[in-house]
């Protein structure tokens, strides 16, 4: 996610606002930028890459003033550049901004009609436009804002400055976060505390829809309208690496906590409920080109892969196409069936993984149309692709992929609603359908989420386990492939995963009391349990005949499932292809909590990379 930091005060500020954007590096960003205004006027430096390269920059030509802006930025529109970096300035007017413009094409046409020009493709520089034309109109530089505002439709935390309202920012929160730092003969605003730690311990959290005006001498808070508001001025005694992870332990914690926000942002702008359609900014797939596709082949690697098993149930059901699924180290070195029919999706959350980097060169080689689904913006897998669905996670700092993985399967969603719907397997109202039960997930993650203390004391109880195996059918398979990789990859305990249809083939063989059993048993819906359901009951009873012991996760109100369990974890009910989302959760956490007990490094776990860019 993008960094802030703002500065009014007696200082030079420069140098302080780089030192507090540095205090941001662990949000991840690919490009970085000041603004200060001083005697000589606006001046605004930026750099791709690095802090380092912005400070090379500086130092050639540092410019003086004691108001200023910051910005690190994690690209969503527009590839990362020195052009596309922020503060974006017009007419004397420079802004910063972590988040998405969802009408920003519409605004930037009727700019366009006006005369404007852009220097950029970020949705951003709009604001720029915006405000400048408003100042013009005479309003003052708050006015102004609002003004701007007014007209955008999106998520924001936005920092401003204007030469016509010397020693003065002016902010506003929308959806993206915002804190406000108070100091003796300074104020500062940043994306988050670390930024402004060095510097004041008091700051104010903004709400949503809160407004400031800065100056050296104090802020004023108000809403959008103009009404006065008062907010707690909170005493932070958190330590700066505390500070990062937001006051988790770890990033992974931070990470598992971030997701019905990170489901949020990669669902927003995209589904349209009303229309019963999907709309991906990004993919320009439409009906002529999907008629002419004959079969999905998608290719990944880790988590990523997991994720592909359940995306192909999705767009299987939902749009009735073949899929198949290959490990990228697998599929690069056969002769795949693959031709100018095949649409190759690559799932990878870095987009820099280079089995499945080379897997879908090779797909695109034997003709075939090339879909990624990324994290990071700009990425190698991203800037191959005819298509790109990115997901809006923000930065996985941890090792162990969470975020990615949930928002991985929130975007299968919508591509299978939208295959679906161009290929006429899907009409309006079953999308409709479908795309409620998706815009509820965010929900119903937080709920899951409160379930954390039971789960960390199944955690505990089953930590020094030498093995354990997890279990799942149907789309609950592929959560109990992903569930025994967080346990093993984070606490080093052997555990596999496995289809539960799959014990009396082999792994039965290995139940007893020393075996502990995860089992993957939501009903299917609110009203029918499910094939699935009933058969997974038999495997729970053929583990507890021989000794084995149960920790189920089991949906709420559920009571068959807790009386053969001897640890039942409930969670949520939602449909069979997006329970997944909702039944990782618990996986996530016990895997987290059994790692924190055992004492390996959760965010850096031994022998492992957070993307693997070789082969
Ligand atoms: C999962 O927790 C691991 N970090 C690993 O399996 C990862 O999913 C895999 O290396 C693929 O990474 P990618 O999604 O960046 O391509």
């Amino acid at each position: 996610m993008c960094g802030i930091v703002g500065y009014v005060g007696d200082e030079e500020c420069a140098t302080l606002l780089v030192d507090g954007l540095r205090k941001l590096e662990y949000r991840g960003y690919d490009s970085a930028g000041v603004a200060v205004l001083g005697k000589e006027g606006l001046s605004v430096v930026r750099a791709k890459g690095k802090l380092a390269n912005l400070e090379k920059r500086l130092g050639e030509q540092t410019p003086r003033g004691m108001t200023g802006i910051g910005h690190t930025r994690w690209a969503t529109h527009g590839k990362p550049s020195d052009e596309n970096a922020h503060p974006h300035k017009y007419g004397g007017v420079a802004v910063v901004h972590n988040g998405i413009i969802e009408n920003h094409l519409e605004l930037k046409e009727t700019l366009a009609r006006a005369g404007h020009k852009f220097a950029s493709e970020t949705d951003t520089e709009i604001f720029a436009h915006l405000i400048a034309d408003e100042e013009k109109s005479g309003k003052t530089l708050p006015d102004a804002v609002r003004g701007a505002l007014a007209k955008v439709k999106g998520t924001y935390a936005l920092a401003v400055m204007s030469e016509r309202s010397p020693e003065m920012l002016v902010v506003a929160k929308n959806a993206s976060p915002l804190v406000l730092g108070l100091g003796e003969t300074c104020n500062f605003v940043a994306s988050d505390v670390p930024a402004i730690l060095a510097h004041t311990r008091d700051v104010i959290f903004l709400e949503e829809g809160d407004f400031a005006v800065i100056t050296k001498k104090g802020v004023q808070l108000t809403d959008r309208a103009g009404n006065k508001l008062a907010r707690a001025v909170r005493r932070i005694d958190w330590t700066p690496t505390m500070a990062e992870k937001n006051g988790h332990k770890h990033f992974m914690h931070k990470e598992i906590h971030e997701q019905a926000r990170a489901l949020t942002d990669t669902i927003r702008g995209r589904a349209s409920v009303e229309e019963g359609d999907v709309y991906l900014d990004g993919c320009k797939l439409d009906a002529k080109t999907v008629a002419g596709l004959n079969k999905v082949h998608v290719v990944a690697c880790g988590t990523s892969w997991h994720a592909s098993l359940t995306g192909k149930l999705m767009i299987e059901t939902l749009a009735r196409m073949p899929v198949e699924v290959d490990l990228a180290s697998e599929f690069r070195y056969r002769q795949p069936l693959v031709d100018s029919r095949t649409l190759c999706v690559a799932v990878s959350q870095s987009g820099e993984t280079a089995d499945t980097l080379g897997s879908f060169r090779e797909a695109k080689s034997r003709g075939a149309r090339g879909l990624a689904i990324c994290n990071v913006v700009g990425s190698a897998i991203a800037r191959e692709a005819e298509d790109v669905l990115y997901t809006h996670a923000g930065p996985e700092i941890g090792v162990a992929s969470t975020k990615a993985f949930t928002t991985q399967l929130a975007a299968f969603f919508l591509l299978a609603v939208r295959l679906g719907r161009l290929r006429g397997t899907l009409d309006a109202p079953t999308a409709r359908k479908h795309l409620e039960a998706l815009r509820e997930l965010p929900m119903l993650v937080e709920r899951t989420l409160k379930h954390e203390a039971e789960i960390q004391q199944a955690a505990y109880k089953f930590s020094a386990s030498r093995d354990l195996l997890f279990l799942g059918r149907g789309p609950q398979f592929p959560v109990a492939l992903e569930g025994a990789l967080k346990l093993k990859e984070i606490s080093y305990i052997h555990a596999e995963g496995y289809a539960a249809g799959e014990m009396k083939h082999g792994p039965i063989a290995l139940i007893d009391e020393n075996m502990p059993v995860m089992v993957l048993a939501p009903r299917e819906s609110e009203t029918e349990p499910g094939v699935n359901y009933e058969k997974i009951l038999g495997n729970i009873q053929e583990v507890k005949a021989r000794g084995g012991r149960v920790i189920a996760i089991c949906s709420e109100g559920d009571t068959m499932v807790p009386d053969l369990a001897e640890c039942a974890i409930a969670i949520p009910q939602t449909n069979a292809l997006l329970q997944p989302i909702i039944s990782v959760i618990p996986t996530q956490l016990f895997s987290y909590h059994v790692a924190d007990h055992r004492g390996t490094d959760v965010d850096q776990p031994r022998n492992l990379a957070k993307s693997v860019t070789v082969e």
